[in-house]
């Protein structure tokens, strides 16, 4: 190494704090909550490892009819790098029998849309569920690749790459209470 040279090192910068994310999920919970006050035995499907954080919080907001059956697998298309491997893995998916249930599944973030494409597709084709709605933290629209919208939506970011409130780099960072922008190059 070059004496003197700068070593850049990541950079981190709140977008969101954790009081503001807390508003926006009591919101959100309000609007869910109303949306489903009819509906019986709703299934609550938490994508991990991503929606963790969102999906603890989320259901502490949710007043339904009936009490809620949480359920969660574990999806990834990310590797370790920022940027998306293009085919949707699925480590954890071992659900029990919810056919013909209401389902709302909660992801982190919509960002070329695969994986929550490909999920929505396989709980419609295994279990033909009464109804299937999706809630994500984030969305990143201007991403997108294949033609899935969330019904519920946090926030909607530009094309950043986001940190915290459950969201990692190469598995670390999730539990930042904010989120932020990730700059690799600082
Ligand atoms: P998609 O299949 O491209 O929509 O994105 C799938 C997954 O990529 C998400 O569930 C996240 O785990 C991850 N991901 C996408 N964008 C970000 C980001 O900005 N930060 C951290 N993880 C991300
Ligand atoms: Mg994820």
């Amino acid at each position: 190494m070059v004496t003197g040279e700068k070593t850049a090192g990541p950079k981190i910068t709140e977008l969101y704090s954790a009081d503001k994310i807390q508003k926006r999920i009591i919101e959100l919970g309000k609007t869910i909550s109303d949306e489903y006050k009819d509906v019986e035995e709703l299934v609550v499907i938490g994508v991990m490892k991503g929606a963790l954080v969102f999906f603890a919080d989320l259901v502490r907001q949710l007043k339904t009819k009936d009490p809620l059956q949480m359920e969660f697998v574990r999806l990834s298309s990310y590797g370790s790098a920022t940027e998306s491997s293009g085919h949707v893995q699925a480590p954890y998916l071992d659900l029990p029998n919810i056919s013909n249930r209401h389902i709302l599944v909660v992801e982190d973030i919509i960002d070329s849309g695969r994986t929550a494409k490909f999920f929505m597709d396989y709980l419609e084709g295994q279990f033909h569920p009464a109804s299937l709605k999706l809630a994500c933290f984030l969305d990143k629209p201007s991403r997108r690749v294949v033609d899935i919208n969330a019904d519920y939506v946090g926030f909607t970011i530009d094309d950043l790459f986001v940190i915290g409130y459950g969201l990692d780099y190469d598995e670390k960072y999730r539990e930042l209470p904010f989120l932020a922008e990730l700059d690799l190059n600082g």
